[in-house]
């Protein structure tokens, strides 16, 4: 009897084709949404223009600086492109940012990315060299009109700073670099995380054109045709989009999938109601819907011998990290326990069998709606480009496709199964999106000297 319940809880995270299939036509038709005047204001999967319509040509070159603000972790780099040989250097340093900053007031925030950036300069000996070029990858949602301004639509993931909502960060960013009147900097470009390992990915393979995300959070950029976005003039040409798919299902559309705990954890967060479809399939969220589901368990008798511990209770204690060693196949249940019990969890050789069970169907579902997502994308750039079948290479990165030991196979294997008319490549961004911030910048400058 213990067990059918167990088996019941699971079976809510098992999806069929059906379900698939349909999380896919959704995405597909809410994309179509955004990228409408009409409705892309009640549209859910935003469908950003990024005004980054020209990839790499190898030409590029030169010194710039990236900051790459958003992930696990904050980072300013320095980046040397050399042309012809497309070989690029990089020195980056990473810095934290406590709490209390990310919570903090919009003011505080950015001065202490500034305070971070003349670290660095220090660091490097380059404070008092010539104003250099940035390329900020600001890892949320912004409305641009342009490559140098991005208002920012509202915070996600763990960021909850006062003031920033409906501000320029282009803005704030240089008003601090004022505020401490110590160096100068050129802020080019605002881009994505996904847009910056998208051209990471695309400066190796041209028929890079998606860029993924599976990490923190969760989300898509890929180049749509110019005709295809009403909002920005023109019809030449494409342009990348930054999709913000995180917020699919924020119309309820995904309900019928969706369980009392993926309730429990929207409920729990910073953002309830919001990024409901980021909250099924990334890092930030995987343990936390793991962790209502051993409440339940443990409340119904099934696991800890009945006994709900401060540390259950406790939020975001199971990291991506912990997730994926649990899931380890080269795991001994024993050592599965003992993870458990570094994460201050009692418990016997059959909990670990249990939570073993759940990790896996939590993040398989992960997996599969993540697949499913992104076969609406495949396959909308096949049929816009008119192809009978379609060879593109999607760039990926972020901590759950890297450190997990299932995640990106599902992934590869659920579109492979839905979108059977791509043939898609995925390609690890092996140097984040600092890279791609640079090359972003740098191809700015390019065609911005042309033009002069
Ligand atoms: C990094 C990028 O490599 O991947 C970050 O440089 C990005 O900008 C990150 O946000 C996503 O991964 P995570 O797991 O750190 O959120
Ligand atoms: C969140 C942000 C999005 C970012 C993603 C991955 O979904 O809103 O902008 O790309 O996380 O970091």
């Amino acid at each position: 009897a213990q067990r059918k319940v167990i088996d019941e809880v699971l079976a809510l995270f098992q999806l069929t084709r059906e379900h698939l299939v349909s999380v896919k036509n959704k995405m597909r038709s809410e994309m179509e949404y955004g990228l409408k005047k009409e409705t892309q204001p009640l549209a859910t999967v935003k469908m950003l223009p990024t005004y980054v319509c020209a990839m790499p040509d190898g030409t590029e070159k030169g010194k710039y600086l990236a900051l790459d603000l958003g992930g696990t972790n904050f980072r300013v780099l320095l980046v040397k492109i050399r042309s012809g040989r497309r070989s690029v250097r990089m020195y980056n340093k990473i810095f934290a940012i406590p709490l209390e900053i990310m919570q903090g007031t919009g003011e505080e925030l950015f001065d202490h990315i500034v305070q971070c950036i003349a670290d660095f300069l220090d660091y490097m000996g380059i404070k008092g060299a010539s104003k250099l070029p940035l390329g900020f990858t600001f890892s949320f949602p912004c409305k641009q009109n342009c490559l140098d301004k991005g208002i920012l639509v509202e915070w996600t993931k763990g960021f909850k700073a006062t003031d920033c909502e409906g501000e320029d960060v282009v803005d704030m960013l240089r008003e601090a670099i004022k505020r401490r009147n110590e160096f100068e900097l050129d802020v080019v470009a605002v881009l994505n995380d996904t847009v910056g390992t998208m051209m990471t990915c695309a400066y190796e393979d041209p028929a890079c054109e998606i860029g993924l995300i599976a990490g923190t959070g969760s989300n898509v950029c890929y180049m749509e045709e110019m005709r295809n976005i009403e909002l920005v003039e023109g019809d030449e040409g494409i342009m990348c989009i930054n999709t913000e798919w995180g917020g699919f299902g924020d119309n309820g559309c995904l309900d019928e999938i969706r369980t009392q705990y993926d309730v429990e954890v929207d409920e729990g967060s910073l953002n309830p109601g919001k990024q409901r479809y980021e909250k099924m399939t990334s890092g930030m969220y995987l343990g936390e819907i793991v962790r209502q589901i051993l409440i339940d368990l443990t409340k119904h008798g099934l696991l800890f011998r009945g006994q709900i511990s401060e540390r259950l209770r406790t939020r975001g204690i199971f990291e991506t990290k912990f997730l994926s060693q649990i899931e380890s196949d080269r795991l001994a249940l024993l050592q599965v326990r003992r993870i458990l019990q570094q994460l201050g969890l009692d418990s016997t050789c059959e909990d670990s069998i249990v939570v073993k069970e759940v990790c896996g169907a939590v993040s398989r579902r992960a997996a599969q709606l993540c697949g499913a997502g992104l076969a609406a994308i495949v396959e909308k750039r096949r049929e816009d480009r008119g192809l009978e079948r379609l060879a593109i290479t999607v760039g990926v990165d972020g901590t759950l496709y890297k450190l997990h030991p299932h995640f990106s196979r599902i992934l590869r294997e659920t579109v492979h199964a839905l979108a059977p008319r791509c043939d898609v490549t995925f390609m690890l961004s092996e140097d984040g999106s600092g890279k791609g911030a640079a090359l972003i910048t740098a191809v700015a400058k390019r065609l911005h000297l042309k033009k002069d």
